[in-house]
Formats: structure tokens, C-alpha cells, sequence
């Protein structure tokens, strides 16, 4: 079998760069909060063209804290995408605040933002005081900022980019990460840029609002952790994960462009194939960090026909995502129904990713393709 995603390739091309940045930290010793999460901070919010960037403990985290920084809570409600992974609303009840989620643009599935428009002309009170928007940037592909930003502002609403699977994506000669009031971000193994475990961070503009993030991932300290002055979390990101980020960093645009030649290749590869295999839409002046690379089968039954195909010819693919959120048990109490999200309900129900990474040796992009031709005629 082809591996979906091989991060061993990556540890052998870059292993002696990671051990040397491990080694430092095992020798200086500070596992916690040590000097490479500051030098990480700076060279994550410089490669974003953010102001501000807190790491933190995961993906989830990063956007549980700005929601806990602006006081989200029982009575509020944010606006989210259905089309997502759990964590993006989760946070959401976690807080006590109620999810409102809306239905996906068809081509980019990312939120749609006539959507949000048509979600908040509908508005009903017993949702709660709208509060927030999250926009994911799904995939990779970042979500329509200035849609987004328009509407958030009009309605005095905050905006919160979800960029757990696109740091190192951009729209606009703007990079992921630096779109709407805060940005979130994942370090997942299995992220563009992945750590060895869990890790995460908070980008921001606004150097009051990064104090708050800062102080809330640890334990809520003023002067120092000792000092208490909000309720707050562990969510510190490990010394450990920052040294092995940052000498991951030093080739991640290598590994983007090397994303981008698979991504050229399979739709290359996929475009005569017409509506048998629809690649996600990439609007002009967007660039995907392709965390995932996913294509739409005209069917569920296509799709399972393709996935058992490809499987028999060692390809790999995996569903993201096979039930949408507002169709989760988790979220039954909110009493959506079948048919309340049309087009995020078709997508999951037809789509399927290839696999993704930079590390792909000479020819294997090709060779896939051909088999997911071949699968999905
Ligand atoms: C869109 C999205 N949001 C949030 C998360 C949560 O990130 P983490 O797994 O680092 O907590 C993930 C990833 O897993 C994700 O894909």
C-alpha cells in the first residue's frame, strides 16, 4: 500500500536537523515554556504576516482561548461551517454557547457567506446573542476573508479563522493565519506543518488580545503563574514540539511547492474525467496548503466503488468527512434534521481524499492518478 501521508520520508530527509534541535532542548533542559517556543512564536507570526502568535497545546485549543478571551458563554451563539472536523464546534459547547451552523459554498466547501448573510437575516432569538463567526479553511483552502470580515464587521461580530489544515496557504498575498480577529492553527503529525503530538497556536493582531491568549494557556497568570487572575488552562505548547517545528520550518515552502506539484498532477490527471471527479475549486489568487487533496464521486456508490478499487491497487483514500457536523450525535440536541444543510450533506455523502505529502517519490502522483481515473470511469 502507498502511505496516505509518509512523515517517515520526511523524519529520514530532515532527521538530522530534528535530533540536533531535540538534543539542544534535552540539554538545556527547559521542557517547559524553553526558548524555542519564543523563537517559534516570532518565526510563526513573521511567515504569517500576523502580529502576534501564542503556541498552545493543540488545534482545539487554539480555538477554545479566543473564545474564552472574549467571554463566549451560555447565552451566545457562533456561526460555524457544518463541513469540519468535531474540534471547530466543539469548543463552541464546550463554553456553553450554541453552535448555529450553516450550509458550504459547492465548489471551494468551505462556509458559504451567504450563507452566514441568510443565517443572520433568519436570526432566532432562542440561538442566543450571535457572538462570533469560525470560518475553516477546509483542506487547506483558505475561506473568503473578505466576505467574511465584511459581514463580521456589520454585524459586530468576531471572526475566528480556523487554519488548523492550511498554515502555509494563502489568498490575496495574504497568509493563512492572518485572516479575522484570531486564527487558529494545528500541529497535528498529520498537518502541513505537524509536530511529533499534539500542538497548536493562536495568531492575532491585536497585542491585547494575545496577552489574554497567553495568559489563559497558563492557568490564567498575571505577573507570573502564581499569580491568578482568570480562570485558564495547561495549554502550553511543549519545548519539545517547538524544536522539532522549527526545524521543520526551515523546508516547509519546499514542502508546500512540493504539495502543490502533487495537487497539479492529480487534477491534471482528473479534469477529462468532467463530473465523475470533481477536485475542490481553488479561486484565483487562493493557494491551498493541500492538507488534504479530495475529489468528488458523482455518488455514494461511485465513491464506494472508486475507494474499494483503489484499495485493491494499493491507493489508499479516507472520507473527510462522512457525516457533517449538524448531523452528529453530539450535536442531536440541537434538532437539525436531514436536508436542513443540502450541500454539505451531497459533499459528504460523494467525497473521498487521495493521498498527500510532499515526500511522493518521482512518478507516484502520475501513477495514482491513472488508477483514480481508471477507478472513477
Ligand atoms: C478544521 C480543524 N479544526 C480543528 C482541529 C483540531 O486540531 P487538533 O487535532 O490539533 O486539536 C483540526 C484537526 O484535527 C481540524 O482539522
Amino acid at each position: 500500500m502507498i502511505p496516505f501521508i509518509d512523515l517517515a520520508a520526511q523524519f529520514a530527509a530532515r532527521e538530522a536537523a530534528i535530533r540536533a534541535r531535540m538534543n539542544a532542548v534535552l540539554a538545556h533542559g527547559k521542557y517547559i515554556m524553553g526558548p524555542e517556543v519564543q523563537e517559534l512564536e516570532k518565526r510563526l507570526a513573521a511567515y504569517a504576516g500576523a502580529p502576534h502568535c501564542v503556541g498552545c497545546a493543540s488545534g482545539t485549543d487554539a480555538l477554545l482561548l479566543p473564545l474564552m478571551a472574549e467571554g463566549v458563554g451560555p447565552g451566545d451563539a457562533v456561526i460555524t461551517t457544518s463541513f469540519t472536523f468535531i474540534a471547530t464546534a466543539e469548543v463552541i459547547s464546550l463554553l456553553g454557547a450554541r453552535p448555529v451552523f450553516v450550509d458550504i459554498d459547492p465548489d471551494t466547501w468551505n462556509i458559504s457567506p451567504q450563507a452566514v448573510e441568510d443565517c443572520l437575516a433568519a436570526w432566532t432569538p432562542s440561538w442566543g446573542r450571535p457572538r462570533a463567526i469560525i470560518a475553516v479553511d477546509i483542506f487547506g483552502l483558505p475561506a473568503d476573508a473578505a466576505a467574511l470580515t465584511r459581514i463580521a464587521d456589520a454585524h459586530d461580530l468576531l471572526l475566528i479563522e480556523d487554519a488548523a489544515q492550511s498554515f502555509g496557504g494563502s489568498l490575496d498575498g495574504r497568509r493563512a493565519c492572518s485572516f479575522g480577529h484570531y486564527a487558529a492553527t494545528s500541529f497535528f503529525p498529520a498537518k502541513p506543518l505537524g509536530c511529533y503530538g499534539d500542538g497548536g497556536a493562536v495568531f492575532c493582531a491585536d497585542g491585547e488580545r494575545a496577552a489574554r491568549i497567553d495568559s489563559l494557556r497558563v492557568h490564567g497568570k498575571g505577573t507570573d503563574k502564581y499569580d491568578n487572575v482568570r480562570i485558564g488552562l495547561n495549554s502550553r505548547l511543549d519545548t519539545l514540539q517547538a524544536a522539532i517545528l522549527l526545524a521543520k520550518l526551515d523546508h516547509f515552502d519546499e514542502e508546500i511547492a512540493a504539495r502543490q506539484r502533487v495537487a497539479a498532477t492529480y487534477g491534471a490527471a482528473l479534469a477529462p474525467l468532467g463530473q465523475a471527479g470533481v477536485a475542490q475549486h481553488i479561486p484565483a489568487g487562493a493557494t491551498s496548503a493541500w492538507a488534504q487533496y479530495s475529489l468528488l464521486a458523482r455518488n455514494g456508490e461511485a465513491r464506494a466503488a472508486a475507494q474499494t478499487a483503489l484499495k485493491a491497487a494499493g491507493v489508499p483514500t479516507a472520507v473527510y468527512y462522512p457525516t457533517p457536523l449538524h448531523l452528529q450525535t453530539a450535536f442531536a440536541h440541537l434538532g437539525y434534521r436531514p436536508g436542513d444543510l443540502p450541500v454539505c450533506e451531497d459533499v459528504c455523502g460523494r467525497i473521498f481524499s487521495l493521498p498527500m505529502h510532499p515526500y511522493m517519490p518521482d512518478g507516484q502522483a502520475e501513477s495514482i492518478a491513472s488508477t483514480v481515473a481508471k477507478a472513477l470511469v
